[in-house]
């Protein structure tokens, strides 16, 4: 595998996932794989989970890593090619990953949606540069429209913890005061679609994602109708992506906050949420804090995920 930002990348899941439970079982047995090999972690925005689980797994394969945060330290990058550089920005991105890609053998980026221009985002133009520009392999540690690293964990997750062979999963919108990107839904919307799990989609009207991510998902506008029988419910809020609210919070409804009562409506459904949560607009206390709550299970297993994604990278460099 030379670069990751979709499923697609990965090839077959069933492999995918075989691989996932033997390196979860033997985390450090791929050590010489990584040795004298470099990765670079480049965030143009804020992470917990994805920075410690990415660089604890490139460790347990025997790699050195260098982690750049262009807001703290870096130069202002531009990133529009064609502009006259006489504001605050010192340098050009275009300069900037053929140097990254020198001092590298892997290039991990993060970069979110920025909502100034849908194409923009939609065509992944920054994730794009880096992979036509580093001469490295680049994965994706979410990009605009796709967090596949956090699929790739909840996937697994959803297997560890499934009770029969085809579970009923509900992703939720919920609410939340800040706009806030579709990667994290697209992508695992993107993930269910190549399962053959019963995936249903639940929002308020005005949030319908990208059809292309939706595909084969039956979309329920009645959240506690959705809930019904579900055997796992993950919630995440989005902001919306159709025209001419692109990037916009329309809704900050609590009442689809999922809370015990909603809980209650399913066949004792697993919590799930990629992290970070916002409690009580999102998930109530009551719910993340229940013995059907699997958040740190979920979020451990970002390590795995990680270490299966730079293990394929490393293994065709
Ligand atoms: N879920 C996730 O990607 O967490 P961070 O934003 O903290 O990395």
């Amino acid at each position: 595998m030379r670069h990751f930002t979709n499923v697609k990348d990965l090839g077959d899941l069933n492999i995918a996932l075989k691989e996932a439970f033997e390196v979860k079982a033997n985390r450090f047995g791929y050590k010489e794989l990584g040795k004298n090999k470099t990765l670079i972690m480049i965030f143009f925005n804020s992470s917990l989970r994805t920075r410690l689980s990415t660089q604890k797994a490139a460790m347990n394969l025997g790699m050195n890593v260098m982690v750049l945060d262009i807001n703290q330290g870096a130069w202002k990058l531009e990133t529009e090619r064609g502009v006259v550089m006489d504001g605050d920005k010192t340098e050009h991105l275009l300069e900037a990953i053929p140097v990254i890609g020198c001092y590298c053998d892997v290039i991990g980026v993060r970069s979110f949606a920025r909502f100034e221009n849908k194409a923009d985002d939609y065509e992944e133009k920054i994730i794009n540069q880096f992979i036509q520009y580093s001469g490295r392999p680049v994965f994706s540690m979410e990009a605009a429209t796709r967090h596949p690293l956090q699929s790739f964990a909840d996937l697994i997750t959803i297997e560890e913890y499934k009770k029969t062979a085809r579970p009923k999963v509900v992703l939720t919108w919920a609410p939340h005061p800040k706009s806030l990107p579709q990667a994290v839904a697209n992508s695992f919307a993107e993930w269910m679609n190549e399962t053959d799990y019963d995936f249903v989609i639940t929002h308020p009207e005005g949030y319908e994602l990208d059809p292309k991510f939706v595909g084969k998902a039956r979309v329920e506008y009645d959240q506690r109708k959705a809930f019904e029988g579900a055997d796992f419910i993950y919630a995440k809020n989005w902001s919306a992506y159709t025209d001419p609210n692109y990037g916009k919070v329309i809704n900050t409804d609590r009442s689809w906050t999922v809370d015990a009562e909603k809980m209650a409506l399913t066949n004792n459904a697993y919590f799930m949420h990629c992290l970070p949560v916002r409690r009580n607009m999102i998930v109530t206390d009551e719910v993340i804090e229940s013995p059907q709550s699997i958040v740190i299970p979920e979020a451990a297993n970002r390590e795995i995920s990680a270490q299966v994604v730079l293990k394929r990278i490393l293994e065709s460099l």
